[in-house]
């Protein structure tokens, strides 16, 4: 994920403070460089570098910069490491075009040895420079500027939206295919940014643009093309009325259910970032190589860890101790040494009980990696190398999309030490997505008769165990009903007593643990309990268990993954049912300093 912004003005003017203030906004889109570009007249001015949007803005002094036109644009590294030159905005050959991107071009490689054949200057590893050439190249064999767009989307292959702009000229370009993009129309001027909420403080007129079309943006209007065949479209713009807030929240009700639903957007970005990332390959060969693998984290974090071991133990054959951050110290520490690897992960990479566990492990020698959201964290800033989980800002209290992005980074390494090709693993996303449209009316359905409890519990068995604990937890976190997440076989064992006529137990059956778990759920019904299943349709747990939630085919890692999807939602229809904010639930805290 990145974020870009661009201007258009009647006239030369200071634009550094709007260019600075539209990347603090965009700023959880990514945060590891930071640039801007002003043109003015024959005249552009390019600054750029890798850090935050208040340190680059301070040492190259952005907020001074002029011009009649300008862009910005936040970098999350996914082609490139983050450095100045793969930092955006970036000119063309000759520097009289200078353009910035958001999204992925995933034949970037083969695009940069075409455009150095041809001649051009390519200065960065990054995409956004292709986009840039792609444009130039179709320039410079005279086609137009829309033109030129038009032929560069089709040598671009994958989602990215893109703005541009050329010297002497008084307006800019933008094109749309996959990622967000926005414009917005104002006194005097116009401008485009990926997001709807960062324009907002500018402007409430806004124009929304559809994938496979041009924009022209000029002081006083904006003109859509469409990329097939060139010709206008006509859209008139709307007034955004809702409040800044609402906005945010993207029309969900709560973050939370913003969050649940962005989870296949920001899975299909970490699994593009783990495709194109240097870093995988040397973590994965210091683990195959390891004397003992450690997966270390607390709460929704350890969850992900003990669905990561189950992964490398299925798939990769690799035994892999997955423990609280707190046990590893008192349990493990006497143990660690050189030859040892830790992932320690975590959501925020500040969590007290993580990083007083890494200091004592590297000190006694342990390669110690980092998976976690927050760049420029401690987590990532004291780690031989760290892993982003690419979610943007995650604001509900509850953990989501950043729990789905760790378990599926553990299934992309997982899939690569087993020597499996992880492109199997790019239909998660879409997976994801016909989950959540399954899944939300079955729920809704069966909400208001289990809120009638304040007891349940929750069972898994192999790869779904990890899911039946971590819906347990969201359970208990935003409806503050008792919850008890674990392995199904082990309810038999003691459980059993509490179930009473309509007592609730959930079950997640993983495709190929059916027959255990109906042994399981007729444990349970026997008894008169209600045992609701979560699993791929299946005739042997449609004739036995009480209510069944499906969920798409899948192979089995990713159906556990899958599987979490449901309990999310019936947590949070179960929270707003009782009247509780899912987003703040009381006593906790979204970071977790303290011991
Ligand atoms: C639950 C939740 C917490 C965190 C835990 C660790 O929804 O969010 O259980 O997972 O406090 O936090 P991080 O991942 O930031 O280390």
């Amino acid at each position: 994920m990145c974020g870009i912004f661009g201007i258009v003005t009647d006239k030369e003017q200071l634009l550094g403070p709007i260019l600075v203030e539209a990347a603090r906004r965009l700023t959880y889109r990514g945060y590891d460089s930071v640039g801007a570009a002003t043109l003015n007249g024959s005249k552009i001015d390019l600054r750029k570098d890798a850090g935050r949007v208040d340190d680059v803005a301070a040492r190259y002094n952005l907020a001074e910069m002029t011009g009649q036109r300008g862009i910005t644009q936040l970098r999350w590294a996914t082609f490139g490491e983050p450095s100045q030159v793969n930092a955006q905005p970036h000119l063309d050959s000759d520097g009289d075009l200078v353009g910035a991107h958001n999204g992925n071009v995933v034949n970037n490689v083969e695009l940069r040895q075409q455009f150095m054949a041809e001649g051009l200057l390519v200065r960065s590893h990054n995409d956004g420079e292709s986009c840039v050439h792609a444009v130039e190249r179709h320039l410079n064999r005279g086609h137009g500027f829309i033109d030129a767009i038009r032929l560069a989307h089709a040598d671009l292959q994958g989602d990215y939206a893109f703005v541009i702009g050329r010297i002497n000229e008084d307006c800019l370009y933008a094109i749309k295919k996959g990622s967000g993009l926005v414009v917005g129309l104002g006194e005097g001027f116009t401008c485009v940014s990926s997001d709807l909420p960062s324009l907002l403080p500018l402007t409430r007129t806004i124009l929304r643009i559809q994938d496979g079309e041009i924009i022209t943006l000029w002081p006083d209007r904006v003109e859509l093309h469409s990329v097939k065949d060139g010709s206008p479209i006509a859209r008139e713009p709307e007034t955004v009325t809702q409040t800044m807030e609402a906005v945010q929240k993207g029309g969900y009700a709560h973050f939370m259910l913003k969050e649940i639903h962005d989870q296949p957007q920001v899975a299909r970005e970490v699994l593009h970032m783990l495709q194109g990332s240097p870093d995988v390959q040397p973590v994965l060969d210091r683990i195959a190589a390891a004397r003992h693998v450690y997966f270390i984290g607390c709460g929704t974090s350890y969850h992900a860890c003990l669905a990561g071991a189950v992964y490398f133990g299925q798939l990769a054959g690799k035994a892999v101790i997955p423990v609280v951050a707190t046990q590893f110290i008192s349990q493990y520490l006497p143990a660690v040494g050189p030859g040892d690897v830790g992932i320690f992960v975590s959501q925020s990479g500040e969590t007290k009980d993580v990083l007083n566990a890494l200091q004592p492990a590297e000190q006694r020698g342990m390669t110690c990696y980092g998976l976690a959201n927050v760049i420029g964290s401690t987590l990532t800033k004291t780690t031989a190398a760290w892993l982003p989980l690419c979610c943007g800002y995650e604001i509900s209290v509850p953990a989501t999309k950043t729990f789905t992005n760790q378990v599926v980074t553990f299934l992309y390494l997982a899939y690569r030490l087993a020597g499996r090709d992880p492109r199997e693993l790019d239909s998660i996303p879409e997976l994801m997505e016909q989950t959540l449209a399954l899944a939300a009316p079955q729920v809704e359905a069966i909400t208001p008769s289990v809120n009638a409890w304040n007891d349940l519990y929750c069972l898994g068995y192999s790869a779904t165990y990890p899911m039946a604990l971590e819906g347990a937890l969201k359970l208990k976190e935003i409806t503050y009903a008792h919850c008890e997440g674990m392995i199904s076989t082990e309810f038999k064992h003691g459980p059993l007593a509490a179930v009473t006529k309509g007592f609730p137990v959930l079950f997640i059956a993983g495709p190929e643990d059916v027959p255990l778990i109906v042994s399981g759920i007729n444990e349970v019904t026997c008894r008169g309990g209600r045992a609701i299943a979560i699993a791929q349709a299946d005739p042997r747990l449609e004739a036995n268990a009480s209510d069944i939630i499906t969920i798409p085919v899948a192979p089995p890692q990713v159906s556990s993954l899958l599987a979490v999807l449901p309990l999310q939602l019936l947590s949070y229809y179960m929270c707003v049912a009782r009247g509780y904010d899912p987003d703040f639930p009381r006593n906790l805290s979204k970071t977790l300093t303290v011991d």
